[in-house]
């Protein structure tokens, strides 16, 4: 058994930024399922929002964050985010992340001096900033087009030399400990986690456990996320009965690299905010035929745009064009998509880039309040496994990272005066009951296959009652096998990680089904149009099914 005041699920931004706050306040034990810097925090390319240009302002941060959460963000965590972001980046710039610095800034390794850099009022140099869709201002801060390998890499060094932390790589949570289930009261106090290199199972205890396990893009068949972004936390929450909110809104990024050896790159927004344009096959532009804010229209659009492009053409993708800029601006501000992409055999400088739309981003998820407590005493959510309010029904671009260290920060400073002297819980250790070793790994690998290949086909970009159904037909048939085999066989991290898919799939499902209208990341054709008494969350919780809150919010707007 193993004990700590903190127990950190997921080594992403979130996490790790929660635990170098934390580790002021007591010991931290971080279990991440693969090596630490796997994330999809790490793959971030365009960059974190925040308001840093003297023509910029809060309130056009704000503004456009609602406009894109389409009438479903919650005000209150949008204020939060957007006041709180130059402070995040500059907590950042403190662990030691390097963000691209105004034009006329000397990087530390060039030979020909350059005159300096500007400086803002307080003295600091100022930030380079990109555009991106539904931005009315430059405000991303970035890392060429590899800004999450930086803040990655900044966050990991910070916390492998910070006193207080203990980073469990290789170790994956199966399940949260609730007291309730051994007739106590309703609190989180740990979880199961599997020691994926020694096929053992340890029982963590902590004084508060913080789910921090990023997204679930490995639902569908074509993502963007890598392989870790399997939903766990979702899953782990919803079985533990903490409620879950707004499943439904999916983001699909519109350009991801259409490649036969491309598994899932990234093609950035940013781009297009610099100015790329979205052509079909003859080369014509297609954007201005589905909104006035064409290329730079928020991602609902751009994917939706794209999606019906190849549904009426029958091609299997479309084109982003960027050769009109100069090559050396482009080989400036894009390096690592340049780079990617010549490995592919595409010049990105002279040749247009063959795009499709993949799954991106969770919108919804645990439901929080203003801190990252979630309806589970003992137990917070943070990063984009939690459902803050601030995305709405769909997410402005560049605002998750923001999230993720803005909520890691206020559940740091609501967790710093925890309760620390309480004896530990009896709680049982792990069971492995009469489990043998799988000889029928292929009903792993087949399910696995299926769910993803059912939720891309039927609960996609555009969905349908019909399609809604079947899909959930499918699902409790494929979950019924998974559970027979969970209780059959040995653990391994892809039965685990399938078991948790089913379930995310299922709750994308139920709150699609329960969504009688269309609205952000949600567009179904039985109901096309938007209803303004749908502007509510969608809650779900084990034993309740997903059905739209009274009072119009979960979560955040409970906080303080
Ligand atoms: P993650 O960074 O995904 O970290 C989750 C961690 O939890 C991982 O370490 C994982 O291994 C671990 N984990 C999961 N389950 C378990 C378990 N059961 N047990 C133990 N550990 C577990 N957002 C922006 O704001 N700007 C961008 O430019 C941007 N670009 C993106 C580009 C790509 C290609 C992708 C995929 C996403 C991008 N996003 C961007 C979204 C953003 O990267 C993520 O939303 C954000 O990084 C999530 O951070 P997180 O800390 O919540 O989760
Ligand atoms: C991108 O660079 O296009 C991704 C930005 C994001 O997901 O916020």
């Amino acid at each position: 058994m193993l004990t700590c005041d903190f127990l950190v699920i997921g080594s992403g931004i979130a996490g790790l930024s929660f635990a170098l706050e934390a580790a002021a306040h007591g010991e931290v034990i971080v279990v991440t399922k693969r090596a630490r810097e796997e994330s999809n925090t790490k793959y971030a390319q365009g960059g974190i929002a925040a308001v840093l240009d003297k023509d910029d302002s809060f309130e056009k941060h704000v503004n456009d964050t609602l406009v894109a959460g389409a009438g479903m963000s919650h005000p209150r965590a949008v204020e939060l985010c957007v006041r709180e972001a130059p402070d995040r980046i500059r907590m950042l710039q403190s662990y030691g992340a390097h963000f691209d610095l105004a034009q006329g800034a000397a990087h530390a390794d060039e030979s020909s001096p350059r005159p300096p850099p500007p400086s803002s009022p307080s003295g600091t140099p100022e930030l380079d900033l990109h555009l991106e869709g539904g931005h009315s201002a430059r405000r991303i801060v970035h890392t060429g087009d590899m800004t999450g390998r930086e803040v990655e890499r900044a966050l990991v060094l910070a916390v492998s030399s910070a006193k207080n932390i203990r980073v469990l790589d290789e170790h994956m949570a199966i399940d949260l400990i609730t007291l309730a289930k051994y007739g106590g009261p309703e609190v989180c106090a740990g979880a199961y986690v599997f020691d994926v290199a020694h096929g053992k199972v340890e029982k963590v205890l902590a004084r508060a456990t913080v789910l921090a396990t990023g997204g679930a893009g490995k639902v569908y068949l074509y993502t963007t996320n890598p392989d870790v972004a399997t939903g766990d936390g979702v899953a782990m929450a919803f079985r533990a009965g903490a409620e879950v909110a707004n499943m439904e809104f999916y983001q699909f990024h519109p350009t991801c690299l259409f490649h036969p050896q491309a598994k899932n790159f990234l093609i950035s927004e940013a781009l297009r905010g610099e100015g790329a344009i979205l052509r079909r096959l003859d080369g014509t532009p297609f954007m201005k035929e589905y909104d006035p804010r064409m290329e730079l229209a928020p991602r609902d659009i751009v994917a939706r745009a794209i999606d019906h492009e190849m549904k009426r053409s029958g091609a299997e993708h479309v084109l982003l064009d960027i050769t009109h800029k100069d090559p050396a601006f482009i080989k400036e501000h894009f390096p690592g998509i340049h780079a990617q992409c010549m490995g592919y055999g595409i010049d990105i400088t002279t040749q247009p880039i063959p795009v499709v739309p993949a799954a991106h981003y969770l919108c919804g998820g645990i439901t929080t309040d203003l801190d990252g407590r979630t309806t589970i005493p003992g137990l917070w959510a943070i990063g984009e496994c939690a459902h803050t309010g601030l995305h709405g029904a769909n997410r402005l671009a560049s605002n998750s990272l923001l999230e993720g260290m803005v909520f890691a920060h206020m559940a740091a400073q609501a967790l710093a005066s925890i309760e620390r002297a309480k004896p530990w819980p009896d709680v049982p250790d792990w069971d492995v009951g009469e489990a043998v070793p799988s000889d029928e790994a292929v009903v792993i690998t087949q399910n696995w296959d299926e769910l993803r290949r059912l939720m891309w086909n039927y609960v996609g970009i555009v969905r349908s009652d019909k399609r809604l159904r079947r899909a959930a037909r499918r699902i409790a048939l494929l979950q019924e096998e998974i559970a027979e085999y969970y209780w059959t066989y040995f653990l391994t991290r892809d039965l685990l990680e399938l078991r948790n898919i089913a379930t995310v799939a299922q709750l994308v499902v139920e709150c699609a089904a329960a969504r009688r209208e269309s609205r952000g990341l949600h567009f179904t054709i039985d109901h096309a149009e938007t209803d303004p008494k749908m502007a509510r969350d969608m809650v779900v919780k084990r034993g309740v099914p997903a059905h739209l809150v009274p009072g119009g919010s979960a979560g955040a707007e409970r906080g303080p």
